[in-house]
């Protein structure tokens, strides 16, 4: 989905993804020494938030002029501050190396995803970790929610190739209860951490 795409979703929903940061980005990144960080595919900036109150100096890039705006928002409702810029993942370059990078749910196909990943790997400060939690292939006939594409969901094995510059710590593919009007339901995630030399 583009940009306007995204607009059109944040603005029909107070907020699409909730105030709490994302579970997996809780258990992984807690404890964390904080430093300079960057959320690519930031959204509302749930994790951005989440990060700054921990702390981390936070740059949080989305393309959707709506989400950087729910960003801000809940920034200052929350009393921190981000950086946040409107930037396409598959092109924006920070200036400086930073000490985290989180990518949470950046849903895009390949060549875009591999590129992107590969591109991540590179802003990374020596010791410092790149974080991957996004909708796994295997969500799509068995899990629940996400995107019924498999060509924009992430595969283990490929996810991992794509960080050969790193030394991956964490790839896992995990369950993830949901709360729906049915009751509780299990989403299948992709979760790879890795850190640099
Ligand atoms: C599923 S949401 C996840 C948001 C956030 N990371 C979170 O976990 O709450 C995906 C986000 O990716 C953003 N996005 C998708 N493609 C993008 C791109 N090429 N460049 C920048 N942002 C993108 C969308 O605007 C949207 O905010």
């Amino acid at each position: 989905m583009e940009a306007e795409g995204w607009n059109d979703r944040y603005r029909d929903t107070e907020l699409v993804w909730g105030r709490g940061a994302n579970q997996f980005v809780v258990t992984h990144l807690s404890d964390l020494e904080p430093g300079l960080a960057i959320d690519l595919a930031a959204g509302e900036g749930r994790n951005a938030v989440w990060l700054a109150e921990r702390g981390w100096t936070v740059t949080a890039v989305d393309f959707s002029t709506v989400g950087v705006d729910k960003a801000r928002q809940m920034a200052e409702v929350r009393g921190v501050d981000l950086d946040l810029v409107l930037g396409d993942a598959r092109t924006w370059e920070p200036e400086n190396p930073v000490d985290l990078v989180v990518i949470a749910y950046l849903q895009i196909p390949d060549p875009d995803r591999t590129q992107v990943l590969r591109r991540a790997s590179g802003w990374l400060a020596p010791g410092g970790t790149l974080f991957i939690v996004a909708h796994d292939q295997t969500n799509v006939s068995a899990g629940y929610g996400g995107p019924p594409d498999p060509a924009v969901c992430y595969d283990l094995a490929e996810t991992v190739a794509a960080l050969d510059r790193l030394t991956v710590t964490v790839a896992q593919v995990v369950e993830r209860l949901v709360d729906t009007p049915g009751g509780q339901r299990m989403a299948l995630d992709t979760v790879v951490a890795a850190t640099a030399a």
